[in-house]
């Protein structure tokens, strides 16, 4: 099956991205990593298998949010183009597409889907089995970094798609938590700044609930998020040439408090010189030194509509779960 689909982002670009991403994380005090890398078709399975666990709560209690409010939704927007930031394997996404293709429904109008993530293989994955499932539904993916290429996005006036007139532009999972707070400044302006005035954006955010339940989400007892947290390690092993001694290293999840973010680190058990020779870099651990590979912030429901006024939204309306974990807010591109 042939299916359509943009390269915004080579495997040159992104070799280049990961190579000065590395090179700049690695001589950092403290070192860090950022999380797009843990990506890989690996990694996307292990994050597939992370939505699975008892303890990771977010992926069930957004899919729940969105069987209740998936009609409600698609009423409300409208749009007849959908495009998903950073959609995996597309796996929630189907209560959206059934509400906002309903012929019975008055939003049920959508004539395309433009799926973008930064891992190839779960694109594919998922346009496959949606192009079984939704055989009416167009489909163009795109595989692209939602902080470089959103000005590329299809469907605007530069690249309009046929029939598709009005975008809603869903970022579900609480993805946005991932992105440092100056990262999601310049992420939400600038999707601003490429939609026109009227159409809209989901976001899925993580709420602020008690530290227990969130780190124990991030530290879970089968260890498949620590092991999602090496697997960055094995891609800089594979793609850099570099040695990392993956086992040497163990799974650190905590809560700041402060910054009202879950802190993923990677610790090195001893202390080891680690050689990046396709970087022309030897980098040295000590025994215990962690090196931060991810945040995944939470959110207020009540700073929410402050959240996207900044940005040039106006808050539509948010709906929540009973407990209070999770929102899932439509805005509109003022
Ligand atoms: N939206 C899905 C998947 C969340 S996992 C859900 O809610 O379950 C985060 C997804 O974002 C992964 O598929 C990952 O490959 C993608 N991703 C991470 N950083 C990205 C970036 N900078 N640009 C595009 N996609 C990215
Ligand atoms: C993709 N993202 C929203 C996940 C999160 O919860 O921050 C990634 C993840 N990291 C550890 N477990 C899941």
């Amino acid at each position: 099956m042939t299916l359509l689909l943009d390269v915004h982002l080579t495997e040159s670009d992104a070799d280049a991205a990961l190579r000065a991403d590395a090179l700049a994380g690695l001589t950092a005090t403290p070192k860090w990593l950022p999380p797009k890398w843990f990506y890989d078709a690996r990694g996307s399975e292990l994050f597939e298998r992370i939505t699975e666990l008892p303890e990771y709560y977010p992926t069930r209690t957004e899919r729940t949010l969105l069987d209740r409010s998936a009609d409600e939704i698609a009423a409300v927007s409208g749009a007849d183009v959908l495009v998903e930031l950073g959609s995996g394997s597309s796996a929630k996404t189907r209560l959206l597409l059934d509400a906002f293709t309903s012929p019975a429904h008055p939003g049920g109008g959508l004539r395309w889907y433009v799926p973008q993530d930064v891992s190839e293989s779960a694109l594919r994955q998922a346009m496959g089995t949606l192009a079984d499932e939704y055989p009416g539904l167009r489909l163009r993916g795109v595989v692209g970094d939602f902080t470089r290429h959103l000005d590329r996005l299809p469907g605007g006036r530069h690249t309009p798609l046929p029939g598709g007139t009005r975008r809603m532009v869903a970022f579900l999972g609480g993805t946005i938590g991932n992105l440092l707070p100056a990262e999601r400044d310049r992420f939400l302006t600038g999707l601003r700044a490429v939609l026109e005035p009227g159409e809209q954006m989901l976001l899925g955010t993580g709420l602020v609930v008690e530290p227990e339940v969130l780190v124990r989400a991030y530290d879970d007892g089968a260890g498949v998020t620590a092991e999602f947290n090496r697997n960055v390690l094995r891609v800089l092993n594979r793609e850099l040439g570099a040695d990392f001694d993956v086992d040497a290293f163990t799974h650190v999840a905590l809560w700041d408090a402060e910054r009202e973010w879950i802190e993923m680190r990677l610790r090195a058990e001893r202390a080891m010189t680690v050689r990046l020779p396709e970087l022309d870099l030897s980098v040295d651990f000590a025994r215990g030194e962690q090196m931060r590979t991810e945040v995944s912030a939470k959110f207020r429901a009540d700073r929410l509509g402050a959240l996207f006024a900044g940005a040039g939204f106006a808050l539509t309306r948010v709906w929540t779960d009973p407990d209070e974990r999770h929102a899932l807010s439509l805005a509109t591109a003022a």
